[in-house]
């Protein structure tokens, strides 16, 4: 639907009510919607809407029955793209969806999605794909697999530093942390994240494992030169709270690493996982930190990973004023 064209629309109309037949699913609707935007393949829809392939490829047929949508061979590949609307009520009912739509949650959930999606597709054109710089990125993570980039990254902190995993869980990040830093101190309140914690990071003397909540974190004022509170504060029930102590904490120039959800609506979230919060707006974000004393305040939205089921997230960093 590139260049809609009103005058080039066929007066002929299948009505309304059938129209409103097929846009009245809403998958369908966010289907249609990212394919007007680019070309996709049913595994790429697939990957952005986190759907299995029958229900995808169900409202495909739906779409390209009704005129929707087209389909396109690219070699063994095949894309799917926005037709334009065969009538005016076709295109004045999709332009009102389209904008209702448009500022959905979960459409700008899919718009990041898609954008993790292009990014893992191989070079768009022949050309560029046989080229040498198609090839070493696919070599690349071949021999070294996925990202191992960002983990070399860590090695550029400060040696000196004493940094909390603040709500450690299983100890992952803090096993990252621990052969770059000076002293790294996880903290948690469950018995049984801690003791899969303290196996997991036995092999380091440089880690201690401490129990206590995020409310009254067990760490003395200005002990901490950073501090990373990572997917915790959707399940806390006053965030607010938790960044002041974590700023009680940090040394004067000390930095805060927030990682979470950014909103969505799974509602099935907080009954299976205990979530309070279904995510976290940038402004809610902003002033919890500004509030808490914080400065230097930075939001960025992460590239969500092709295969990451997950909402997309957020890293939002500030610092304590020295
Ligand atoms: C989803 S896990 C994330 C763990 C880890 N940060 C990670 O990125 O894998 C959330 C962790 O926060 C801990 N947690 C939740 N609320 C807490 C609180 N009020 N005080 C301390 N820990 C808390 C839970 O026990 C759990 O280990």
């Amino acid at each position: 639907m590139n260049g809609l064209n009103q005058t080039a629309l066929q007066r002929t109309d299948a009505g309304v009510l059938d129209r409103m037949a097929v846009l009245g699913d809403p998958l369908r609707c966010r289907i249609l919607l990212l394919c007007e935007r680019q070309e996709l393949t049913v595994s790429e829809l697939c990957s952005v809407l986190q759907l299995p392939q029958s229900t995808v490829s169900r409202h495909l047929k739906t779409l390209l029955g009704d005129g929707w949508l087209e389909a396109r061979r690219d070699g063994t590949s095949r894309f799917y793209g926005a037709r334009q609307p065969a009538s005016a009520t076709a295109l004045e009912l999709w332009t009102l969806v389209r904008r209702e739509l448009t500022a959905s949650r979960s459409s700008r959930e899919d718009q990041r999605r898609l954008l993790g999606v292009l990014a893992e597709r191989p070079g768009r054109s022949q050309a560029f794909f046989s080229s040498a710089a198609g090839r070493w990125a696919e070599m690349r993570q071949e021999l070294f697999g996925h990202r191992f980039d960002l983990e070399a990254m860590l090695a550029l902190l400060d040696p000196d530093l004493t940094v909390a995993d603040l709500g450690c869980g299983t100890g992952n990040l803090a096993a990252a942390l621990a052969p770059h830093l000076r002293r790294v101190i996880a903290v948690d309140e469950s018995p049984e994240m801690l003791t899969a914690a303290s196996e997991r990071l036995a092999r380091f003397d440089n880690v201690e494992v401490r129990q206590g909540r995020l409310e009254e974190i067990p760490i003395g004022d200005a002990e901490l030169d950073a501090a990373t509170v990572m997917l915790v504060l959707h399940h806390v029930a006053s965030p607010e709270s938790v960044l002041a102590e974590a700023g009680r904490c940090l040394c004067g120039g000390g930095r805060l690493l927030v990682v979470d959800m950014l909103p969505h609506e799974r509602e099935s979230y907080r009954s299976e996982m205990g979530h309070v919060w279904l995510g976290f707006e940038h402004k809610r974000i902003e002033t919890w930190l500004a509030d808490a004393g914080f400065e230097k305040i930075r939001f960025t939205t992460l590239t969500p990973h092709q295969n990451a089921t997950g909402p997309s997230l957020f890293a939002a960093s500030a610092a304590k004023p020295l």
